[in-house]
């Protein structure tokens, strides 16, 4: 069965350099339909439970102070095979290895500062889906 959402977030680099617009168009001309969206700002506890995967690495603090100084765009999207289909279109996590024409390519800084989310899984998907929304904000 092929995957029909995932969950990204334009981190606070988008939003600072003014690049929601652009990012969303890219998203959508991809063939994503957003089932929900809005502008929200992480706490700190939001950030550490959100990325509590990655607590012991060198960079968890750096990674929380980014996510969190900030608003961010978080969204779920539609389409079949969302999740990995979603994974190629940001490309690789440092924007230097990131594909000519994905979105950290195009529009992240660094390895730290890259510009988007995307879920790595269905599961991880759902519980990020619902981590920023309710059943009753998505449509
Ligand atoms: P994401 O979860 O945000 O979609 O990113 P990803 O899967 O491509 O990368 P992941 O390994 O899950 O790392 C999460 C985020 O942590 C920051 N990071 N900094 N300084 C570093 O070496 C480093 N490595 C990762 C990035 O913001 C990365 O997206
Ligand atoms: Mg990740």
């Amino acid at each position: 069965m092929t995957t029909k959402r995932t969950f990204t977030m334009l981190k606070p680099d988008s939003v600072e350099k003014g690049n929601i617009g652009i990012i969303l168009e890219k998203i959508t001309a991809s063939g994503f339909r957003i089932a929900a969206m809005k502008l929200t700002q992480m706490t700190k506890a939001d950030a550490e439970e959100f990325y509590a995967i990655h607590k012991e690495r060198p960079f968890f603090a750096d990674l929380v102070s980014y996510m969190t100084r900030g608003p961010i765009v978080a969204a779920v999207l539609e389409k079949e095979n969302a999740v990995e289909d979603f994974r190629t279109l940001i490309g690789a996590t440092n924007p230097v290895e990131a594909a000519e024409g994905t979105i950290r390519n195009m529009y992240a800084t660094s390895i730290s500062e890259n510009a988007v989310h995307g879920s790595d899984s269905d599961e991880n998907a759902a519980i990020e889906s619902a981590f920023h929304f309710s059943g009753r904000e998505m449509f």
